[in-house]
């Protein structure tokens, strides 16, 4: 599979305390976001915080085109998702929650998408073990909060593809983030 279509839309799958960062960060840079989590009152919560960033992204410097209006939200994860070049998933720190949620935003993404997990210590090859398109999961971990932040580090599973690694480097790297690329997944106990 080639990985090389312009990435213009990210779905944000987990609007917590890492997802609703990554959102401000991606409309700062020009991107149209979609955004998915079934919490009661996320859609507001996650709004509060991308108005809240806005003046720092605005101090920052924003890329032409970039709006708070480019964000768009929906607890239904499926039509989120029907459209993303990215996923950046930022859900709840579990393996089990992540294998499962994986598989289903394999399901909801066309296969030539990269889905990217912000998880900070489990690893890529578990995450990626029940999807039918593994090649295209990675990791793209952040530090808190993504938005001020810079260093991403890259890092895939025994199944994901160069391509899609080399992808994910040349987007993070191309919205000025500091993009590091991994050589080995290591599990974290933290
Ligand atoms: N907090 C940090 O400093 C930090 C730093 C780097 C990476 N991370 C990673 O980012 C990820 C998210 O961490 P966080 O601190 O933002 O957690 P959080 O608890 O603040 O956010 C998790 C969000 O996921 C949502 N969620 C639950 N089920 C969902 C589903 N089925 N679909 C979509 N969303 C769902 C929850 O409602 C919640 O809003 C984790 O994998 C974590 O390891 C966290």
């Amino acid at each position: 599979m080639n990985y090389d279509k312009p990435i213009r839309r990210i779905a944000i799958v987990g609007t917590g305390v890492i997802g609703a960062s990554w959102a401000a960060q991606y409309l700062a840079r020009g991107l149209d976001v979609v955004a998915t989590d079934p919490a009661p009152g996320a859609e507001a919560k996650l709004r509060k915080y991308v108005d809240e960033a806005w003046g720092v992204l605005t101090a920052i410097g924003l890329t032409p085109g970039a709006s708070r209006d480019r964000l768009s939200f929906s607890a239904d994860m499926k039509p989120a998702l029907a459209h993303a070049d990215l996923v950046q998933e930022n859900g709840p720190e579990r393996p089990d929650f992540k294998m499962k949620l994986f598989a289903d935003m394999d399901d909801a993404t066309p296969p030539d998408s990269l889905i990217a997990s912000s998880s900070s210590g489990i690893t890529p090859s578990v995450m990626q073990s029940k999807c039918r398109f593994p090649e295209r999961v990675l990791v793209g971990h952040p530090f808190n909060p993504p938005h001020i932040i810079p260093l991403v580090e890259v890092v895939g599973g025994a199944e994901t593809s160069p391509a899609a690694l080399a992808q994910a480097m040349k987007f993070y790297a191309a919205i000025g983030k500091k993009p590091i690329l991994l050589r080995k997944e290591m599990p974290s106990s933290t």
